[in-house]
């Protein structure tokens, strides 16, 4: 698609059958950049490719990696051990990334020489003083521009142990220091409070065998001398999966399966929150991939109520509260979701997109300074035309709006589905009676 790509999404009469996700974005990340570091060869499975899981593909490869795949969702990524990366003579291109721009430097914190990362018009937006700072304090320089990329690091290897309290429930910055923290003498403890995050790192990193202690609110990682993976499995994608569960809940008549979707608890806030609004959600057939959770779920449609998302709910689902405001259009009352002001620094303001984007096509959405209001028609939405705004989470949030619409949406800027889900449209079409 070209950069002015638009999509059409028509009402849809139902959305019903079984459908699988795409491998799940932030572990194909942390794979493919846990695999690097690991001593010899990783048979990844189920890896998602997108534009940002294969910017991390080549930013290893630019780091002299070598990676075969992905074929059929399957890598084979040569690990050239903990601290084996080359510097590459360019800069180190991450594209749309953000989680690859976070938790890099962390893996370069350990390696010796000069990199230089940088990405598109809204990388260059994303803060990054939150990993210049633990960073800094463990030594390890990173130089950002005006606070955010391109971004230079001057590393010598060494890393001094550090306890850190996070600032912000960022599991970018939690990530980026605990793998930072593989590469200093005593470790790294970091306090996570009042939130915990996504856990994925952690996860991976005890698979690989470093050895990373968890209590409640905090969690550390002590040195180790090499990690050994065998093979990592990638569940589904929540986040890829969530569209579909909303999109089937809004349309009368759906009966949706899911299978083989990740339902880690640190990423599925989405269905706490739904079934407080009445959604009918079943989760079965629960097992593990790997280090991971995963399950088939299965998807009906419901009459709504409002509800509130509390701040301490928000990391959990801090990518589908974009999905919770266009949920709480359809739901009798007012919806009133706070503590999300993380929202503003994502692939676009998405507080201001997103209301922007829903009030187009006829809701009825205030934008707060930390979350939304939303007042209910439990109708459909009316349709009309939707600017992804260069974000793949809003122009995916646009072609679920059009299939619960009257009369459809047109979502311009479409190619940004790319990023995460590069055939979302023809998967969303495959489920839509
Ligand atoms: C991610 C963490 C979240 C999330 C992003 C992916 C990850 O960001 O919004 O899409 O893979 O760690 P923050 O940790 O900065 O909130």
């Amino acid at each position: 698609m070209s950069a002015a790509a638009e999509g059409r999404f028509s009402p849809a009469g139902a959305i019903s059958g079984e459908l699988a996700v795409p491998g799940d974005k932030s572990i194909s990340h942390r794979a493919v950049m846990i695999a690097s570091l690991c001593d010899g060869p990783v048979a990844v499975e189920g890896f998602g490719a997108s534009a940002d899981t294969m910017a991390t593909v080549g930013a290893m490869r630019a780091l002299g990696v070598e990676i075969e795949g992905p074929h059929d969702g399957a890598l084979r990524i040569t690990g050239v051990g903990l601290r084996g990366l080359r510097a590459p003579a360019e800069r180190i291109d991450v594209e749309n990334a953000g989680t690859l721009m976070r938790l890099l430097p962390g893996v370069l914190a350990g390696q010796i020489g000069e990199f230089v990362l940088d990405g598109d018009a809204s990388i260059r937006r994303r803060p990054m003083g939150r990993i210049a700072d633990p960073l800094g304090q463990m030594g390890v320089a990173l130089e950002t521009t005006d606070g955010c990329p391109p971004v230079r690091m001057h590393v010598s290897g060494a890393v001094t142990p550090i306890t850190y309290r996070l600032p912000v429930a960022s599991a970018q910055v939690k990530s980026c220091v605990l793998l930072a923290g593989l590469f200093a003498d005593r470790g790294v403890t970091i306090v996570e409070e009042p939130v915990a995050t996504r856990d994925h790192t952690e996860r991976m990193l005890r698979q690989a065998g470093a050895p990373v202690d968890r209590r409640p609110g905090r969690v550390a990682v002590s040195p180790v001398a090499s990690l050994h993976l065998d093979e990592v499995q990638v569940p589904g994608d929540f986040s890829s999966a969530a569209p579909f569960v909303v999109a089937a809940t809004i349309v009368n008549g759906s009966g949706l399966t899911l299978r083989g979707v990740g339902i880690n608890p640190t990423r599925t806030g989405l269905l706490t929150v739904m079934e407080r609004m009445g959604a009918r959600v079943g989760i079965f057939n629960r097992r593990l991939a790997g280090a991971e959770p995963v399950a088939d779920i299965e998807v009906r449609p419901a009459e709504l109520i409002a509800t509130e998302v509390e701040p301490e709910l928000v990391p959990a689902l801090i990518d589908e509260l974009p999905l919770v405001a266009l949920l709480a259009c359809f739901a009798h009352g007012v919806t009133v979701i706070r503590g999300a002001g993380e929202l503003r620094v994502k692939e676009s303001d998405r507080i201001a997109t997103v209301a922007e984007a829903l009030n187009a096509v006829g809701g009825h959405v205030e934008a707060l300074e930390d979350g939304f209001r939303v007042r209910g028609v439990p109708t459909r939405l009316r349709g009309g035309s939707v600017d992804a705004a260069g974000d793949h989470r809003v122009a995916m949030l646009g072609a679920v709006a059009g299939v619960c619409s009257q009369h459809g949406v047109d979502v311009r800027g479409c190619d940004a589905l790319g990023v995460s889900f590069p055939d979302f449209s023809e998967r969303l079409a495959g489920v839509t009676a």
